[in-house]
């Protein structure tokens, strides 16, 4: 019976379909998620962002950030519609001039219908404006906005930007950011790269901040307060811009006392990894309560409280490495997540070894030797460890374990040599950890295929690595 009424119905959106021009006919919605397994509603289908601009306004007594996001991009397929991932209200959307339909749905989700549907291949501007208080608003029940006596901060992984701008939030889709914020008088607005100009007028002052390298949305970053501001340069000569919360209380000077050797240590941290890629390097405190750090690009953020017990090169260490493994290099997807936190942790190990605290190996074996085999510890996957431990002690301390074990297994000279070749070879895009593993084997000239499986996928205590043969 319903079969019967089914058949007429399909001859009806078949001649509808005819009716219409061919482009639009084959034109399809953009996927509301970009296909990450750990994250399905994270980024989008469609299209790819080559640039950002936004111009903001940020008044710290109410909270309220408003302004425009312009988007550069790309279209991928034909598109009836398209989203991007963002939370606060939305005034107005134009795609390539033109007013488009818009609304929400999900936990973060802005669908967009322009006028005329758009051809797979051509370059869209989007235009969105729009206001809110970043701190009302939450999805899936936390919020990365976090608001301080004197501003507020977007600053969180993997999720940040959706507090304050559209994005296609995902590491997949890089592009390159200007971030121009209007904080009144007396207060700065702390961005990525470098400070184009400011300007002052009607009692506001404007930030110009410009990222000219691929980054991916979660490192894009804004802190709005009152901050001290030191300026220098690398010996290498990139220009450094650090700032402070004038309101750190007790940890200013270990923070400032840790994050001014930014530059020795991004130095440093070259020789291993390849020529720092950016120019501008930093760090930013604000007076938050949060507890982490960030490798938000060429500026990590860093909580006061991880300085409590005075300097802490080790984090900045761990942030700087992050800007080659993490920043330059990205996660192909969340899974991947190794390939940042394994190799961050290993360069805490390499400063120790630089600081006379510790060799890699004593702290491997210490590490190895502190977990006994039924800790839960060895339950952690590191190469896979899925979206609810991926920051899990063991994706950073087991991560770097595997990579002293590499070592072990391959020999300092191929060890180094892909440590440097890596960031090369990926720069400003993406890899996963199997590319990783494919890239160790080429450089190693052996299968690796066991080692990587013991180290990063085996939800158990690998055996202790044997020493390397001395003859070798
Ligand atoms: N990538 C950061 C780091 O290792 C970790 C951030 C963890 N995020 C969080 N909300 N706790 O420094
Ligand atoms: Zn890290």
């Amino acid at each position: 019976m319903h079969r019967r009424f089914f058949a007429p119905g399909a001859l009806v959106a078949a001649s509808v379909l005819l009716a219409i021009p061919a482009s639009a006919a084959s034109s399809a919605p953009g996927a509301p998620g970009i296909g990450d397994p750990y994250y399905p509603a994270y980024g989008n289908g469609g299209y790819d962002v080559s640039h950002y601009d936004l111009r903001l306004k940020y008044q710290p007594a109410t909270d309220r950030l408003e302004g425009t996001a312009t988007l550069l991009a790309r279209t991928t397929q034909d598109l009836s519609r398209f989203n991007l991932d963002f939370l606060l209200d939305v005034g107005e959307v134009r795609v390539n001039g033109a007013k488009a339909s818009f609304t929400t749905s999900g936990e973060h989700e802005l669908e967009i219908t322009p006028k005329t549907p758009l051809a797979k291949g051509s370059d869209i501007t989007v235009v969105v404006r729009y206001s809110g208080v970043p701190s009302g608003e939450q999805a899936y029940g936390f919020t990365s906005w976090h608001r301080t006596a004197d501003g507020g901060v977007a600053a969180n992984e993997p999720e940040a930007a959706w507090w304050w701008f559209p994005s296609n939030d995902h590491p997949l889709d890089k592009a390159t950011y200007d971030v121009s914020v209007q904080v009144p008088d007396g207060t700065q607005a702390i961005s990525n790269g470098t400070l184009q100009s400011t300007s002052s007028r009607l009692g506001w002052t404007r930030y110009n901040w410009r990222s000219n390298k691929p980054q991916a949305t979660y490192l894009a970053t804004l802190a709005v307060g009152r901050f001290d501001i030191t300026t220098g340069r690398t010996e290498s000569g990139i220009p450094v811009v650090n700032a402070y919360s004038k309101d750190l209380g007790d940890n200013y000077n270990a923070a400032r006392a840790s994050i001014e050797r930014s530059g020795e240590i991004a130095d440093w941290l070259a020789e291993y990894f390849g020529p720092y890629p950016y120019n501008a390097l930093g760090g930013y405190v604000p007076n938050t309560a949060t507890r982490y750090a960030l490798e938000t690009q060429t500026r990590p953020f860093y909580s006061p409280s991880r300085f409590a017990s005075g300097t802490n090169t080790y984090l900045v260490v761990h942030e700087l490495a992050h800007q080659w493994y993490g920043d330059l290099v990205s996660v192909a997807g969340w899974k991947d997540i190794w390939i940042n936190e394994g190799f961050a942790r290993y360069s805490e190990w390499l400063w120790s070894e630089h600081e006379g605290e510790g060799t890699t190996q004593e702290i491997a074996d210490y590490v190895y030797a502190s977990r006994a085999a039924d800790d839960p510890f060895w339950t952690v996957r590191p190469g896979d460890p899925g979206p609810d431990n991926q920051f899990h002690i063991a994706v950073y301390d087991r991560g770097a374990l595997a990579l002293q074990a590499l070592r072990g297994e391959i020999g300092d000279e191929d060890f180094f040599a892909i440590l440097k070749g890596w960031t090369d070879k990926y720069a400003y895009g993406n890899a996963s950890v199997a590319d990783f593993q494919a890239y160790a084997e080429q450089v190693a000239g052996q299968p690796l295929a066991a080692f990587f499986d013991t180290w990063l996928f085996q939800p158990s205590k690998p055996a202790a690595p044997e020493a390397r043969e001395a003859s070798i």
